[in-house]
């Protein structure tokens, strides 16, 4: 298995923390003026909210609770869970605020937790739904900030300079931008501190996020690093410039890539496709060495935009030592899958001189599409040969391309 020097900056892999998360998608958005609530019109062929219950979802949160505009919840309930597609996302009526949205929506994850004898939530994201661009790796850093502080958010500095004006828009005074920052939503906090914050607040006036009623108990709460892409979408021009940046990978179906090769020596077993084939040498690797199998993980990855298996699967990693490949490859399945994708076909070529591999074909694209867990009408396996051409030709080693085409949900 080949190492790689690739990777998707800030991404770890699932969480171990235990995080659930309130998306506050209530609102009706009355000033971008859509026919649609605002969470529910589209954005890159799919409804704004859809991207927050992914990011959700790839964090590996326990279950997310969605505020849904109350004047037809059961409509909106439903749209939400089609867009869940069996993840586990409940849908509660909002109320009349933000705030009171996001208090309904804390009720509902501590109802939830106690019906299904789970502890009670230990560290809650709370996410407008307004705010679809938000990368994972925002969604982690805040959750690792909020597990080991309690409280956290993400902010940015004021890069214009800052001006108090009167109701004439006349400038009163100038404002020291170094002491303001601009906060963004995913907010994280420790559960039982946030639910104390609304309980106090209720009735009270009403803050714009979540971090204005810890601070009026006093708690601290820190800041990470926001993100610029991170827009608010509040009117339609803010639609878009977030349309027009392409910040959203907005296909539903992405293709990837994958090549590996391993040297032919004498006294390794020969593995392709998952597949042991009868012949003198075998391929040297730290793992079993399936080079076709490791192309196909690659390829699925790339698709996904995960990095490479180098990434998951270190050579230098004990545990992969004479690994099963098709092990591997149902690991690679489901790293897409905590990333909302699945797998929907795979075309491979193997490069090899010698031995005929004709007569195994068939069995590796079932033993491939099983590990994978799709049809194996859904895997195509090829060979050729080298023709005597450069190292392959010459039998030093055997190579493989692979294609392969993700979806999501
Ligand atoms: N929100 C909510 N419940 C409300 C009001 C707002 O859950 N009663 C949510 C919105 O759906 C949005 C987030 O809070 O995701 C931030 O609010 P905002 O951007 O103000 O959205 P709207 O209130 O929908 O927009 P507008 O103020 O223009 O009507
Ligand atoms: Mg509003």
């Amino acid at each position: 298995m080949k190492r790689s020097t690739m990777r998707n900056a800030g991404y770890d892999g699932p969480m171990s923390l235990l995080i659930d998360v309130v998306i506050a998608a209530a609102g009706s958005g009355r000033r971008l003026a859509h026919d649609r609530p605002k969470a529910f019109v589209e954005l890159g062929g799919q409804p704004m909210l859809a991207r927050s219950l992914e990011a959700a979802a790839a964090i590996g949160a326990r279950r997310t609770v969605v505020t849904v505009p109350a004047d037809d919840p059961d409509a909106w309930a439903g749209e939400v869970r089609a867009m869940a597609a069996g993840r586990p996302v409940v849908a509660v009526p909002g109320g009349p605020s933000r705030q009171a949205s996001v208090f309904e929506g804390l009720k509902a994850l501590r109802r939830l937790a106690a019906e299904a004898a789970q502890p009670a939530p230990a560290t809650v994201l709370v996410h407008d739904a307004a705010r679809p661009a938000a990368s994972l790796d925002l969604w982690r850093r805040v959750a690792a900030a909020a597990d080991a502080a309690g409280a956290a958010v993400p902010a940015l500095p004021s890069v214009d300079s800052l001006k108090r004006v009167d109701g004439a828009g006349s400038i009163v005074a100038s404002v020291d931008r170094a002491t303001i920052v601009r906060a963004q939503t995913p907010q994280g906090f420790r559960f039982d501190w946030l639910l104390e914050a609304h309980e106090a607040a209720a009735g009270g006036p009403e803050a714009s996020d979540d971090a204005a009623l810890l601070e009026r108990l006093g708690r601290r709460v820190t800041t990470v690093a926001g993100e610029a892409a991170n827009l608010k979408v509040t009117t339609a021009d803010d639609l878009a410039a977030l349309a027009r940046a392409s910040l959203l990978p907005a296909a539903a179906i992405r293709v990837g890539y994958g090549y590996d090769i391993h040297p032919l020596v004498v006294g390794r077993r020969l593995v392709l496709g998952g597949v042991e084939i009868e012949h003198d040498r075998g391929l040297m690797g730290h793992s079993d060495a399936d080079s076709l199998a490791h192309a196909i993980a690659d390829a699925l990855l790339g698709a996904a935009g995960l990095g490479d298996i180098g990434k998951w699967f270190p050579a230098e990693d004990p545990r992969w030592a004479g690994a099963d490949s098709l092990d591997l490859l149902a690991k690679v399945v489901e790293q897409l899958a905590a990333a909302g994708y699945r797998p929907v076909n795979v075309d491979a070529t193997i490069l090899a001189e010698r031995p005929r591999l004709a007569p195994h074909l068939e069995t590796m694209g079932e033993r491939l599409a099983k590990a994978m867990g799709i049809d194996a009408g859904a895997v195509n396996v090829k060979a050729t040969r080298g023709e005597g051409i450069g190292g392959i030709g010459r039998g030093e080693g055997i190579a493989a391309h692979a294609v392969a085409m993700v979806a999501r949900g």
